[in-house]
């Protein structure tokens, strides 16, 4: 079984520094750990990013572990690798399904904040966007990633009805997403959410936020979403995820959920499982001494 990673810019033999801790984890695990250039990818260079990866003889199963693609990028890949005679795991339509949060939301609405997304950013489209919500509190985020850390400038608006607040956290946002921003916004109505902390830094309120991943629906590992806070119990009662999952376009997710301060499980967001970090609480050698074990099922 194959993995995927990302080598370092300053030294294209080795892995990317981030992910060294995972490469060594994984191949103490026994998987056959595999190089591919992010940079030379985004550059649509495929056939120099891939350089590293040596034809299999037959088909061969991979997954990928590494930095978020856009989808593009990653029909780039799963096809330059297929040229290879590898197959990742998920395919392009499978990555986007719980990379785009519209993709995925008619799976998990029942569970998870009201939202509503375009991808027109005409101010006028947007006021319309929000209508539906009144004078609620909201949170912007992008098809994928929020600016959490910039909670109060560019991430919780908290009244959707004014304008001039929506116009001020709109612009921030797309300042500072820039050239990364993912295809449009989505908004989504605030939950309080059971407290645990205020973020040292961003000042971002923190709450009981878990990230479980999933292979073939079935939950395989579950972990701490923040390092700081007391989190108490770390048992989470997977069964309302485990059922839900069942839905899930994707043979290889994560599914970050929290829980409402009126007691309800909610789904925060999916991401695909090639490409959702470990939180800080995750021990990388139980994570791939658990994949290899399931794939090899
Ligand atoms: N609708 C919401 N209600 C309350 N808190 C939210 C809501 N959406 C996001 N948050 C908080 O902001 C954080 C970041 O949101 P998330 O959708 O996970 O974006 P990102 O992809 O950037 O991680 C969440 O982990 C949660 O703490
Ligand atoms: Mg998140």
């Amino acid at each position: 079984m194959k993995i995927i990673f990302c080598n370092s810019f300053l030294d294209p033999k080795q892995v990317d520094p981030d992910f060294e801790a995972e490469w060594s984890a994984a191949q103490e695990a026994g998987f056959e750990c595999l190089l591919i250039s992010f940079e030379d990818l985004q550059e649509g260079n495929l056939l120099k990013a891939l350089k590293r990866i040596m034809p299999a003889s037959n088909e061969a199963i991979a997954l990928y572990r590494g930095w978020m693609l856009k989808p593009f990028e990653y029909q780039d890949l799963y096809e330059g690798l297929l040229d290879k005679n590898i197959r990742l795991l998920n395919s392009p339509q499978q990555y986007k399904h719980c990379h785009y949060l519209p993709e995925s939301y008619k799976h998990i609405q029942d569970h998870s904040p009201e939202s509503y997304w375009t991808s027109d950013l005409d101010m006028e489209s947007i006021r319309e966007t929000v209508k539906p919500f009144g004078s609620k509190s909201i949170i912007l985020k992008d098809f994928v990633k929020s600016e959490k850390h910039h909670w109060l400038e560019a991430c919780f608006i908290p009244d959707a009805s004014d304008f001039e607040k929506l116009q001020e956290v709109v612009s921030n946002f797309l300042e500072l997403r820039g050239h990364s921003l993912n295809e449009g916004l989505v908004f989504r109505e605030f939950i309080d959410l059971e407290a645990l902390a205020k973020h040292s830094k961003s000042g971002m309120p923190l709450s009981r936020e878990y990230r479980i991943f999933f292979l073939k629906n079935e939950a395989i590992q579950s972990y701490n979403y923040w390092e700081e806070g007391d989190y108490e119990d770390r048992l989470v009662n997977l069964d309302f995820a485990q059922e839900l999952a069942q839905s899930i376009e994707s043979n290889f997710f994560s599914m970050d959920i929290a829980k409402s301060q009126a007691g309800q499980w909610i789904i925060m967001e999916l991401g695909d499982g090639q490409v959702s970090g470990l939180p800080d609480d995750a021990d990388p050698a139980a994570f791939y001494k658990t994949l290899i074990k399931k794939l090899d099922n």
